[in-house]
């Protein structure tokens, strides 16, 4: 049966099912019954509860519309535009990357900081760890960029559509009004991108076919922009950087005082340190 002709919503999930396993992607039980339930406009505990609820034609081809976009391994919170973070749901399209759970830790580092500190985050994407921020601590003060114009754009309408007062600009690195003796913020945080060139071809197809590489890929040992970012800082800039799990000595070796946090995984994530 396919998902465009189901009538009703347990048959539906079952045949989106059956499409995503056989399409490859790692988790189909799950992603069918996000899109669905999104579809429906229903949780999924109520798609479980009822699956004889009925599903309409147009509800039917909807579903179907989105199992086939899953199916070619568009990740699912671009097909639903929407990825929950922390306490907050972000708008996401293909202009930014999708947030990360391990990222949240580098909002826990910036929870730390005393009441009025000033953040300032690098590479924002869709705006999620200086949103989930301002959400957290209104009283700090949080700015944001990205070198992208299309993810400060994406990040600024997250920002107005959840009334979160963080300003939001294009530069490359820590901007430059923030890079002047005295200026910089108490602490900046960053999630560049840290993924080797080499690698590229070696990631997920919903990575690869889907995911902008701006995000993602920065030289030939993951580590040219986090270089450029701490090379950019006045001397004693205090510093988060996330990272890969394998890239914890390298980003301490570029900071003073540096100490790494790992992630709940376990793996080496955010080095913290200040600017030599
Ligand atoms: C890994 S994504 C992280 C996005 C977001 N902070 C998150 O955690 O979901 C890296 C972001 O850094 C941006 N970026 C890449 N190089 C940059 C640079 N030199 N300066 C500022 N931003 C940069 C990319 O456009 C992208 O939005």
């Amino acid at each position: 049966m396919s998902a465009t002709t189901a009538t009703t919503a347990g048959a539906a999930l079952a045949a989106a099912t059956e499409v995503l396993a056989a399409a490859g992607c790692d988790t189909p039980r799950l992603d069918a019954e996000v899109l669905v339930a999104d579809t429906l406009g229903i949780g999924r505990a109520s798609l479980a509860a009822d699956p004889e609820r009925p599903v309409a034609g147009a509800e039917a081809e909807a579903i179907g519309e989105r199992v086939r976009r899953r199916a070619a391994r568009e990740p699912v919170a671009y097909i639903r535009g929407r990825r929950g973070f922390r306490r907050i749901e972000l708008e996401v399209d293909r202009r930014v990357l999708i947030p990360r759970p391990e990222t949240e830790l580098l909002v826990e580092v910036a929870l730390e900081l005393p009441a009025g500190a000033r953040v300032h985050e690098v590479g924002t994407g869709s705006g999620a760890v200086a949103l989930a921020l301002a959400d957290e601590r209104p009283d700090l003060r949080v700015s944001a960029s990205d070198l992208s114009p299309d993810a400060v754009a994406v990040a600024r309408a997250n920002a107005a559509r959840l009334d979160l007062d963080v300003a939001i600009e294009v530069a490359d690195a820590l901007p430059p009004r923030l890079a002047r003796p005295g200026a910089a913020p108490d602490l900046v945080l960053a999630n560049l991108p840290y993924v080797t060139d080499g690698e590229w071809d070696t990631l997920a197809p919903e990575i690869v076919g889907y995911e902008p590489r701006l995000a993602l890929t920065s030289g030939p040992d993951g580590l040219d922009a986090i270089r450029a970012l701490v090379a950019g800082c006045p001397p004693g800039t205090r510093l988060a950087l996330e990272h890969g799990s394998q890239q914890g000595p390298a980003v301490r070796a570029l900071l003073r005082d540096a100490s790494t946090r790992r992630d709940l995984a376990g793996h080496d994530r955010v080095t913290e340190g200040r600017a030599p």
